[in-house]
């Protein structure tokens, strides 16, 4: 055993010998770095300006101050506003980790920086295993891209009742197949198309421009249109004059998500401007205001703008963005919310939209006429989904008393999608004046019967089938409380006779038989 024993002793001992090399060696480098980029040669205010194609800048700012091996100070990426909590000198510059607090979660980056000649090169990478994103600082003024200093906030009231959206808002939104690609032409294109393909008559109304129209501001404090939008008050005009409303976006803080100009500490102004060009509707998106504001503060922040929307003459639809932090559903309508987004951004898959349209049960109670729980935007007809997914999509929305805002190309859809959009029997569920937000009423693995109530003492059901299989489902009436005469297939656009105590229907893998019953 002894030899054995030397062996491995000796190979214990040379690991650590090898370390210890290491060690030294890295200490040497770091030594030779820091010597490299003399002290204080990174202090100062840098930027990287990548150009958009809409003639704006997207901007990150590196606000450094170096003493010696170590830096401090704060990086702001678009939205987000980090300060350094970690600025440690490497054989190969610095290695920077910013922190900050985004409501309850605390958001981390990080940036290697490596000084050559005026520039600044900072890499990235989203997460470990990516390759880095290599980007070019260049130095700027001094207080450049600094945040703005926050602003007091106005004691919580009640903000009085606009009248609006008696029901949910129906129309389309750009973001979801557009992103930063919406322009002028495509929103006089979409307005078009929904004019013209029955969209209008099946009661779409509001053509909302999201994120990335905006460009700064001018001397006098005035928000700008970027060159994608050259006339606004113009383009409000063409919609206008084809029956239709239009809606634009912001934020609350200095940028959007987007990063793009946000209204912070220009409220009313803001709201000004968008009554003297026609706007009928405004998505209102915290992202900026993270950086300034608790989640705690955010009724009196939306209380703001809220306010400065009702002192126009104009009627303008306010639509909260907070993806459902702080319980929005139980203040929204208080700080004059028509209504307000409940999660995050919905993508264009079964698990996104199923994970976001099933959880709405508990929020029933929340919604009533002028206020609604928003679920985020339609996915119909983008492509990542099958007709009868579109189909559970649009009946969840519509059982849910949603908005109804298609998120689609409207220029280019096939008749399926279309007639998914306007299938009138599913659209008058959601448009039902009393405007009862449903919810689930039973359950047997991946089948689910959901319910609303609707006027004149009818119901609505949508018998739903998460799996990937056809499967047989039975309502019977007792177990639902529900008596009824009239038995319609609001899919099948057919009477069904009337059934006996019960109904029992095939629904196709991911997809939905909706009935309106009645007395
Ligand atoms: C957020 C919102 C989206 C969209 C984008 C625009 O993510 O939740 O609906 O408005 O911002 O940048």
């Amino acid at each position: 055993m002894q030899p054995q024993k030397a062996w491995n002793r000796s190979w214990v001992r040379r690991p650590m010998g090898i370390a210890l090399v290491l060690l030294l060696l890295i200490n040497v480098i770091v030594f030779l770095a820091s010597a490299q980029q003399p002290e204080g040669q990174l202090t100062g205010n840098w930027a990287v300006k990548t150009p958009n194609a809409d003639g704006t800048f997207r901007t990150t700012y590196l606000n450094l101050k170096q003493d010696g091996a170590k830096i401090r100070g704060s990086i702001r990426v678009t939205q987000f506003y980090y300060l350094i909590t970690e600025g440690t000198a490497g054989p190969d510059g610095f290695t920077l980790t910013g922190s900050m607090l985004d409501g309850k979660t605390a958001r981390t980056v990080k940036y290697e920086v490596k000084l050559a000649g005026e520039e600044l090169h900072v890499s990235t990478r989203r997460r470990p295993e990516d390759k880095p994103t290599v980007m070019i600082a260049r130095r700027v003024p001094p207080g450049e891209g600094a945040l703005p200093a926050r602003l007091e906030l106005p004691v919580l009231h009640k903000v009085p009742d606009n009248a609006l959206a008696r029901t949910p808002p129906m129309g389309w939104n750009s973001w979801n197949k557009f992103a930063s690609r919406v322009d002028d032409a495509t929103v006089r294109g979409i307005a078009d198309a929904m004019a013209g393909n029955g969209m209008k008559e099946a009661g779409y109304r509001y053509i909302n421009i999201d994120d990335t129209w905006e460009a700064g501001r001018d001397a006098q404090g005035n928000i700008q249109t970027n060159k994608k939008f050259p006339n606004m008050k113009a383009l409000a005009d063409y919609v206008h004059s084809k029956g239709l409303k239009l809606g634009i976006y912001s934020s609350p803080g200095p940028n959007t998500c987007a990063g793009y100009e946000g209204t912070y500490g220009h409220e009313e102004q803001d709201a000004r401007t968008y009554a003297a060009w026609g706007i009928d509707y405004l998505k209102y998106d915290w992202c900026g205001a993270r950086t300034l504001y608790t989640d705690e503060e955010m009724p009196a922040v939306y209380q703001k703008m809220g306010d400065a929307l009702r002192a126009q003459k104009q009627p303008i639809v306010y639509s909260l963005c907070q993806y459902g932090r702080l319980d929005v559903w139980k203040w929204g309508a208080d700080v004059g919310g028509n209504l307000w987004r409940t999660t995050g951004d919905i993508r264009d898959t079964w698990d996104s939209m199923t994970r976001i349209g099933f959880g709405q049960n508990d929020l029933a109670p929340w919604a009533k006429p002028g206020h609604w729980n928003d679920p985020d935007m339609l996915e119909i007809g983008n492509g990542g989904m099958s007709e009868d997914e579109y189909k559970t999509h649009m009946s969840l929305w519509a059982i849910l008393a949603a908005p109804l805002l298609a998120g689609n190309d409207l220029r280019s859809m096939s008749p399926g999608i279309l007639g998914i959009l306007t299938n009138r029997e599913v659209i008058a569920v959601n448009q039902d004046k009393d405007g009862k937000q449903g919810s689930r009423v039973w359950k047997s693995g991946d089948q689910e019967i959901w319910s609303r109530p609707l006027a004149n003492r009818a119901t609505a059901l949508a018998i739903f089938n998460r799996a990937k299989d056809p499967a047989k489902v039975t309502v019977r009436w007792t177990e639902l409380n529900l008596t009824g005469k009239h038995l319609r297939d609001l899919w099948g656009h057919q009477d069904i006779p009337w059934p006996g105590p019960e109904y029992s229907v095939m629904v196709p893998a991911h997809g939905v038989v909706m009935l309106r019953v009645s007395k």
